[in-house]
């Protein structure tokens, strides 16, 4: 069978990327200009700022990725874009590249749901993944549990009724001082402090498995303020881990629970904060006695990159779901939303 590939492009936060992946799965290129350095100065992501580096880099961005993986705008055989959720300026910028690729080429432009990419990069580095399984899908922007039915067909069984996780994360690092990202930094002072120093609340509600990360990053706020008040030194690495605790004890438990009502065999992470080791730690180690497989992707897959934009783009090709160039941006996007099988190919 002919190969089939798939040029990503995404632009929906602080990354401009693009990818050339064949197949779904294998990736030839994957080239991402991260703009981290210029909004970190400003303790998060500026959307005017990212919007006006997006419209700099995404030519050189698409350029590049094509020359890496050595082919031409002639070998692709679809364009697949973010068209959201996200910052709407900065996906407005992809998605209109994208059109314009597939307007000059007359090759199919495909959608892509930025969280459905997500999902998609545990097939670049788990080639024998498929459907059914159980996704928690944990970003700057968003914390769902998934499941996974088929490639195209998604179930939120859990959401966060208010801030991500990632989200959680940022505000923390920004209150204690240690800058943006706070992920990264949040995960590295927790391996040196005692998860157990502090206890901070964690929210079960009744028969859903949604989350709520609000209250927790209120009551670790709390916490900080009223040592400074009191002129007490904070002990940073152990507010870093108590804090990370709270947060990784509810998102295993809720995808535990929902993985279990579903009777899929595995579990897979994906997004920014499915970087985080002390997540990825206790998944596996919680899953183990319950019998599931963990899945996650390589560091470089959980953040934002385009070849998990391009492998999301090649279910959507081998089902013939295309859309047209009145393509527009959606900032506010469900998963699941937009997939029409019976749209025509290109205009
Ligand atoms: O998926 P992503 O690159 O962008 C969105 O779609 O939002 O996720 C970025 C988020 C940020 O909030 C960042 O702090 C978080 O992922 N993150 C982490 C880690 N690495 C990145 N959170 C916890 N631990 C990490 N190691
Ligand atoms: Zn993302």
């Amino acid at each position: 069978m002919k190969d089939t590939v798939i040029l990503g492009i995404e632009s929906s936060c602080d990354e401009t990327a693009a990818s050339v992946v064949v197949n779904g799965r294998r990736v030839l290129s994957n080239v991402i200009a991260s703009q981290v350095d210029l909004h970190a100065e400003y303790g998060g992501v500026v959307p005017e700022i990212a919007s006006r580096k997006h419209v700099e880099l995404i030519l050189p961005v698409i350029d590049s990725a094509l020359k890496e993986a050595n082919v031409s705008l002639e070998d692709i055989d679809g364009i697949a874009v973010t068209y959201g959720p996200g910052l709407v300026g900065a996906l407005l910028i992809g998605v209109t590249a994208a059109k314009a690729i597939a307007a000059a080429t007359d090759k199919p432009l495909i959608k892509i749901h930025h969280i459905e990419g997500h999902i998609a990069a545990n097939y670049i580095d788990h080639p024998d993944l498929e459907p059914p399984y159980v996704c928690l899908v944990v970003s700057g922007g968003h914390s769902h549990i998934v499941y996974v039915k088929d490639y195209l067909e998604f179930e939120i069984l859990g959401m966060t009724r208010d801030d991500a996780a990632g989200e959680a994360f940022d505000k923390i690092s920004r209150v204690l001082g240690l800058g943006y990202p706070g992920g990264p930094a949040i995960d590295k002072q927790a391996k040196l402090g005692n998860p157990d120093a502090i206890h901070f609340p964690r929210v079960n509600f009744q028969d859903t498995y949604d989350f709520s990360f609000s209250g927790l990053k209120t009551a670790v706020i709390n916490y900080v303020h009223q040592a400074n008040q009191r002129g007490e030194e904070l002990n940073i690495p152990d507010v870093c881990a108590s804090f990370q605790q709270a947060v990784v004890d509810v998102l295993v438990d809720h995808t535990l629970k929902a993985a279990k009502e579903t009777g899929v065999k595995t579990i897979c992470l994906a997004g920014g904060v499915a970087a985080n080791s002390h997540l990825r730690a206790t998944m596996e180690k919680r899953s183990k006695d319950s019998g599931f497989t963990v899945l996650y992707p390589t560091l470089v897959m959980c953040t934002d990159n385009a070849a998990m934009i391009a492998s999301a783009g090649y279910y959507s090709y081998i089902k013939d779901e295309f859309t047209d160039l009145t393509l527009n941006a959606v900032p506010s996007l469900r998963i699941g939303e937009g997939h029409q099988p019976e749209r025509p190919k290109n205009l």
